[in-house]
Parts: structure tokens; sequence; C-alpha cells
């Protein structure tokens, strides 16, 4: 149990954690690939570790630093068959991801994770994956622990994708690039694109026309050295925070600006949020300096092809539009009930408990502000960015916070509260 104070206010500087998504695709790219892959600025939160168990456990060497993560790739052919099986955490990308990289080696291995991911629904990508003649067993209705085998060869898929999620779409071409045919991708709506990118980081190829993606077998890839922008994921708990708290003025540095990450920054304005943006020069992904100081927020509207765009940050908005003047609605957002924990009745929950008024619907939330919150005993579920949104809302709450499962944030984010005590002096 933790007990969260109120803040008056937060000033300084920070840089916040590398971004997750970024981490897990360099150690896995940096493995696939041909030589030694350096990676700065690396996310230590407890899921990119998983993915780096995972690969030694396939036989890669990976050295850890504080400051640096050394792949000694030597391609995609000389992963090994794991002993044991492989246990990926509370980390969704790294048990999906490895599917599409384990459905075209010639070994068999198990995956599996904590009680939340056995909970998490992986049949949208053993389906598409089996069209491409994978062979992958789960537990009933599609759950792990999941069982990949060797097969003769994969084959393409011309794929329509039922829902917007990089991390489908991601284990499919990670399949793809081991198959002689063409796979192609059509999206619903643009989700985030790290793959892509890093794939051609690496030298590997790849065709993007608007929402169609289309990948083959691929030339070798060649290691890299990667700078991994901070997380916009986890910056966006300092901007709400920084918003609500009258006389702040953080800034944020080194923060990835890709632009199928930036829909949070978009909505803050929206809601009148007051952030500076300075880029930064770049070698891979675009990044910016943030200042955000306090400001008065009104309500808005969420939807639409914005929702992929900002689908982890939805529990901070949350909050946020519990101190915003008028009613804002959250609308397309199903995709929330299967993240690390069904985050519509999460976030509904347990801001309830704090006097919001939320109300939780199909596919969203309405929230009417602005309502003071007053503290209460919350949980994070054992879902980080639950327990990071209760953290701030113990902030601005008028008694204290008992944030049970704080522990969880660590999944992401394990400087959390150093950053806060550093911002709060
Ligand atoms: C991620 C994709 C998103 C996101 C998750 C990380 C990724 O999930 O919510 O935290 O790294 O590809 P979906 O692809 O399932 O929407």
């Amino acid at each position: 149990m933790k007990t969260v104070n109120a803040i008056k206010q937060l000033n300084g500087t920070i840089e916040v954690p590398g971004d997750k998504s970024i981490s897990h695709r360099a150690i896995m790219f940096g493995a696939l690939a041909n030589g030694q892959t350096t990676i700065e600025h690396f996310s230590h939160g407890e899921d990119c570790l998983s993915t780096i168990a995972v690969f030694r456990q396939l036989g890669v060497a990976i050295d850890v630093s504080s400051d640096k993560i050394t792949v000694h790739g030597t391609g995609i052919e000389s992963l090994k068959q794991p002993s044991t099986i492989l246990d990926v955490g509370n980390s969704g990308t790294t048990i999906r991801l490895m599917m599409g990289i384990l459905a075209g080696r010639p070994f068999e291995s198990r995956l599996t994770g904590d009680a939340s991911i056995q909970k998490r629904p992986m049949n949208r990508v053993i389906t598409p994956l089996k069209t491409m003649s994978a062979a992958i067993s789960a537990q009933e209705g599609g759950l792990a622990p999941v069982t990949v085998s060797a097969v003769e060869a994969i084959t393409g898929i011309n794929y329509d994708m039922p829902v917007a999620s990089a991390q489908v779409k991601s284990a499919l071409l990670f399949a793809g690039m081991q198959s002689d045919d063409v796979t192609i991708i059509n999206e619903k709506e643009k989700s985030r694109d790290h793959t892509e990118r890093m794939l051609q980081q690496f030298g590997g190829e790849i065709t993007i026309d608007g929402l169609s993606i289309s990948i083959t077998k691929q030339p070798p890839l060649q290691g890299q050295n990667i700078y991994v922008p901070g997380d916009i994921s986890s910056a966006a708990f300092f901007l709400v925070a920084a918003s609500l708290l009258a006389g702040s003025k953080v800034t944020l540095k080194n923060v990835g600006m890709n632009p199928t990450r930036t829909g949070i920054i978009d909505v803050l304005r929206d809601m009148g949020a007051a952030i500076a943006e300075t880029s930064q020069p770049t070698t891979g992904e675009p990044l910016s300096d943030l200042t955000v100081s306090a400001a008065p927020l009104k309500a808005t509207e969420i939807g639409g092809s914005l929702i992929p765009r900002l689908i982890d940050e939805l529990p901070i908005i949350a909050l946020l539009a519990t101190q915003a003047e008028g009613t804002t609605v959250i609308k397309d957002a199903e995709e929330l009930k299967v993240k690390e924990t069904n985050r519509i009745d999460t976030v509904a929950e347990e801001l309830t408990k704090m006097g919001a008024d939320i109300t939780a619907t199909p596919d969203g939330l309405i929230i009417k502000g602005p309502t003071a919150l007053h503290g209460a005993t919350v949980s994070s579920h054992g879902d980080h960015r639950i327990g990071m949104m209760l953290a701030v809302a113990g902030f601005i709450a008028s008694s204290p916070v008992e944030l049970e499962d704080a522990e969880a944030i660590a999944v992401s984010y394990p400087n959390f509260f150093e950053h806060v005590e550093q911002l709060s002096k």
C-alpha cells in the first residue's frame, strides 16, 4: 500500500523513461539482425526486461547496463529452441510479437505470462497467423499459455485487420518477413508504426501505401545504434499533473513525437492545456522537449481515428476530464476492455471512489466536470497505467489516497515516484 499525498505544484525538468514500444522492438530487431545493436535510453521497465529475458532464452547474448543495452545479433536463423517456457510477465507486446517471430522458426516453443496476460485475447494474432500456415495452439478461448510449433513454410496473407492494433500488425509483419510470399496488411485505422520504421532503419524493405502495408522475405538485417525517445505514454502523466496543479511548469526532455502516438497532445491542447514544443535533433524517430504549464481546462469529445493515437493515455485523460468544465465523451474505445485490465471498468470504478462523476459505456466513458476529488483506498488492479493515473488523482485530492498494488507501476515507469519527488521539491 502506498500513501499518495496532495502536491502543491510541479516544477523542473525530467527525462521520462525510454519508449516501451520502441524498446521492445529494438531488442527484437537487434536479435534478428547480424552484428551488434546498441540501444541508448532503453526502457528498464519490467515489460522490456521480459523481452530481453525471452531472447536470452532463445540464445541471444544481450549485455545490460544502466545507460546502454548491447544486443549481439547473429541473425534470425540462429535463434535456438528454448529449454523452458518463455515468460513474458505482464507484456502483451512481447507475447504477441514473439508469436509472429517464432511462427517461422524450425522449433517448438511455449509462451506464457502473468495472470493478466492469461486473460487477454490471443486469437487476434493466432487466427491470421494460422491463415499464414503457422501452427499455434492456445488454451480454450484463445488464451495463454500458447505453443508455437515448427512448420514447413510460412505463407502470405492479404489481411483486413478487424481491430486497430499495432501488436497484431507487428506480429503479422514479423511472420511475413519470414515468407517467400508477399503479405499485405490493411489497417482499419493507422496504429503505431514503430515496427515499420525500425525495420527500415535495420536495412529491411517494406512498402507502405496509406493504410496498406506489404512485406516479404527480408535481406539480412544489420545491427544499428538506436536512441529510444522518451515514452509519450509516460510523459502523459506529467503533462496532465502539471496542467492541473496551479503554478506548475514542467519540461519533459526528448519525448517521442511519432504522429501515431501524439493524440494526447492534440486532446490536451483542445481542452485548453498550455504545451510548448521544441523539436530536437534525431537520427531515428522524431523527438521534442515539451514544456507544460497549468491552465484552465474544458471538456472534449474523443473518438474515431484519434483512439489508436492515444489508446494508452485514456485513463489519465479520463482523470483530466474530471477537472475540466463540461461533459467529456470518450467513444469508439472498446479496445480499452482488453488492456492490462478492463480499463473502462477500472477507471470508472476507482475514480468513482474518489468522488468523480464518471460513467462507463460499452465503448468508452462519460465524465462530468469539474468535480473535487477526495482521498480513498483505491487499487491499480495490477495495471501500471491505472496505478499512475490514481497517483496523479492523489496529487489533486483533498485528502490522502491509499494506493493498493502500486508496485505495478514498475512495469513501465520504475522511477515514477522519484520523478514526482524531484518535481515537487
Ligand atoms: C503496443 C500497442 C498497443 C498499446 C500497447 C503497446 C505496441 O496495443 O496499447 O501498450 O507496442 O505495439 P494494441 O496494438 O493491442 O492496440
